[in-house]
């Protein structure tokens, strides 16, 4: 199992599978983005296969975390934790400080990795993510300094 940087060709070919019947940003968005300066993708791989995928921006000491998603099917077994945790370790060796993200308040799995990983929650974005039904939910801010990680190693 290995932690791979993706280029906008290598996302397209492999990730297509992760990306679908699922809330959050699509894989077209998200491909757009590494056009973009600054943003940056892994994919988790073991024997050719995307486990799954995390994207975020760095810009100086400050980065940003767009979207952690792992295979339906294989989730609950460490794969997130690694992906976010192995990340984490590439970002504070390009000298950033803190990771900022915002996750759905009804997003009980990523709320509780990100918990665990350190992040903090810092603030809250009212009715900020559309719902099926026409309602709408907060977003709940976190952050996350990179010294209180490597504390965690
Ligand atoms: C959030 C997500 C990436 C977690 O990945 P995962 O591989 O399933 O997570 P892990 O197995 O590494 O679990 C790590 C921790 O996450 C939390 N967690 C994961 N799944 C959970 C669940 N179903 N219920 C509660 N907590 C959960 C737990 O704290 C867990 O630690 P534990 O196993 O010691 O209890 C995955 O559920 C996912 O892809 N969700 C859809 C996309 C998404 O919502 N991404 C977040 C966008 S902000």
């Amino acid at each position: 199992m290995t932690l791979q940087p993706l280029t906008t060709a290598q996302a397209e070919k492999t990730l297509g599978a992760l990306y679908v019947e699922e809330t959050g940003p699509t894989l077209h968005f998200l491909v757009g983005l590494l056009s973009q300066p600054h943003y940056r993708a892994w994919s988790l791989v073991a024997e050719g296969h995307a486990l799954g995928a995390i994207w975020y921006q760095c810009v100086e000491q400050q980065a940003e975390l767009l979207d952690l998603r792992v295979s339906r099917g294989l989730r609950r077994s460490g794969y997130g934790r690694t992906l976010l945790k192995e990340t984490l370790s590439v970002i504070g060796q390009d000298d950033v400080r803190t990771v900022d993200l915002e996750v759905r308040e009804s997003n009980v799995s990523a709320r509780s990795l990100y918990g665990k990983m350190g992040f903090e929650l810092t603030g809250r974005r009212q009715n900020y993510y559309p719902l099926p039904t026409g309602e709408r939910e907060d977003a709940i801010l976190m952050s996350l300094t990179l010294q209180a990680t490597e504390k965690l190693e």
